[in-house]
């Protein structure tokens, strides 16, 4: 079985796609950790970020893998654990050089495409996994909420973290990052043929959960 969970940043996609995959028994694979990895990559090794083959040259050459832990997913670039770096905000900023370069998603859309045949059944999370990278997916899922709820939940994230930012810087935050990934010429966030819409402005984890569950046991007995 191939699920996949498209939407913006924020949105809630990582944790219902983590618990979906986990009632399920199946993996879960995080594919925005690809486009962090190589951006980690890029800033460690002083590379131009706007310079897009030196870009398309280092996702190539970098060895990338995902692995399913109890906490989420773990990530080593070139045999080194880096799971909690590619979460740095500065990586968090600048992986829109690597998402933007199409020779770069070429190369990391045949990563994700080959950790899936291995995993075989999986919920498939990100930008472009039923539009582009698994468009034959048996289950699409497109989640949306509105930009404010988004960037309190992100503040409140951050507070709970001790690391409280102010509304408004997360919220320009957010609405940056939506327009970098509606309008970029390739593979750019949308609603894929077929997915099933679900807006999370106003449901819990749970709700979005619960609902998520339903659509695929539904289709599941079809
Ligand atoms: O989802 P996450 O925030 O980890 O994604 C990191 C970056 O990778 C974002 O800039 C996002 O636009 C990009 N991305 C993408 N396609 C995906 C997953 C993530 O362009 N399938």
């Amino acid at each position: 079985m191939i699920v996949t969970i498209d939407g913006p940043a924020g949105v809630g996609k990582s944790t219902a796609a983590r618990m979906l995959a986990s009632s399920l028994g199946i993996a879960y694979l995080d594919t925005g950790a690809t486009y962090r990895a190589v951006t980690l990559k890029a800033l460690r090794e002083n590379i131009e970020l706007a310079d897009p083959d030196a870009i398309a040259d280092l996702a190539r050459h970098a060895d990338i893998r995902l692995t399913c832990r109890q906490d989420g997913v773990g990530v080593t670039l070139d045999g080194e654990d880096v799971s909690d770096d590619i979460r740095s905000l500065d990586v968090t900023n600048n992986a829109h050089y690597v998402a933007g370069c199409a020779a770069a998603r070429e190369v990391l859309v045949a990563l994700q495409r080959q950790i899936g045949s291995e995993l075989g059944s999986f919920v498939a999370e990100g930008r472009d996994q039923g539009s582009v990278v698994f468009p034959d997916a048996d289950v699409k899922f497109y989640i949306d909420a509105d930009p404010e709820v988004r960037a309190r939940r992100r503040c409140d994230e951050l507070a709970a973290a001790g690391k409280p930012v102010a509304l408004e810087t997360v919220l320009a935050d957010v609405l940056q990052r939506d327009g970098r990934d509606r309008s970029r010429p390739i593979a750019p966030l949308v609603k894929p043929d077929g997915a099933i819409e679900i807006d999370t402005t106003s449901k819990t984890v749970e709700q979005v959960f619960g609902e998520l569950l339903r659509w695929v046991e539904t289709r599941r007995c079809r």
